[in-house]
């Protein structure tokens, strides 16, 4: 999921976009996304009544062809072109191009990424609230969209689907420092209500897991699952010369405010994955001090 502050605006309109949301309308998702939209409130502190099922055999065949097509689509481009960690992610994981991921039972994703680093994808009805989805990327759990897009908008849809969610963001969980990476940003997430760091975090989640570039054997390859999951964008963020790839910094990338609605001007290139949980881990404890210091000023 697409959690930006861009993402979290556009939340109330759910039911005004083009996917078909009959697999996620009905009383288990609209009582989920209310209990989502409550999340932090007295009362609502369980952030596993936000998941819902899969209902896996509410795809069509039509909905089993565009994921097809998608794959097909992208999975030669980054077979050169991207992270050889996103790639031996997705063999880790089992992606393949032939149905919609499972996210339960023996053949499901989730099957693969317990052995591997305990991460999880959960369904979700909808857009979560910022804290109720760093609660759940606190737990190793990763808020997943399970309708896909339909055949007629396959090259772009402003919302986030199941081919963002699982083909663009769930093969990089397979990674350890990735793994680690991610459930640090979402335990200093929760942790702040600074809405500076706020601001910065968001900033930081979309120049690294939805738009990151990282350099390997002197070449830059994708990882950001904005840039996984785009044929357009993809091409674009390698190739354009109107692409300013800058070297990862973390007080550089939250101080870069971005824009949603075009392809992104600005990129990070990290060296290593290394370095990013190395960043996160810095930032995480310079919040858990700010947090120990709070209640002196209150
Ligand atoms: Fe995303």
């Amino acid at each position: 999921m697409a959690s930006t502050e861009g993402d979290k605006k556009s939340s109330e309109s759910k039911f005004e976009g083009s996917l078909n949301h009959a697999m996620i309308d009905g009383p288990e998702g609209r009582t989920a996304q209310e209990y989502a939209n409550h999340f932090g409130e007295p009362g609502f502190d369980d952030i596993t009544k936000v998941y819902i099922s899969q209902r896996y055999a509410g795809y069509t065949e039509e909905n089993q062809q565009s994921w097809r097509t998608l794959y097909d689509r992208q999975m030669v481009y980054l077979a050169t072109h991207a992270s050889s960690v996103y790639l031996s992610g997705a063999r880790a994981i089992n992606l393949v191009r032939d149905h919609i991921p499972y996210l339960e039972g023996s053949k499901s994703v989730n099957h693969f990424l317990e052995k591997l680093t305990g991460w999880q994808s959960r369904a979700v009805p909808g857009y979560l609230p910022a804290k109720a989805f760093f609660a759940c990327l606190a737990r190793r759990e990763f808020p997943t969209t399970v309708v896909i897009r339909p055949k007629e908008s396959l090259d772009y849809l402003p919302e986030p689907d199941i081919f963002h969610d699982i083909f663009g963001h769930v093969p990089l969980h397979a990674d350890p420092i990735f793994a680690d990476f991610l459930q640090t940003y979402g335990k200093a997430a929760l942790l702040t209500d600074d809405p500076y760091h706020t601001e910065r975090l968001a900033r930081l989640f979309w120049f690294t897991v939805e738009f990151g570039l990282i350099r390997e054997a002197g070449e830059i390859k994708l990882y950001g699952s904005g840039l996984i999951s785009s044929p357009g964008e993809s091409l674009h963020a390698l190739t354009s010369d109107k692409v300013d790839r800058r070297p990862f910094d973390l007080e550089t990338v939250c101080n870069t405010s971005f824009e949603i609605d075009h392809y992104q001007p600005i990129l990070y290139v990290l060296e290593s994955f290394e370095q990013l949980r190395d960043a996160m881990n810095s930032y995480a404890n310079r919040l858990i001090e700010d947090a120990k210091r709070a209640p002196a000023h209150a």
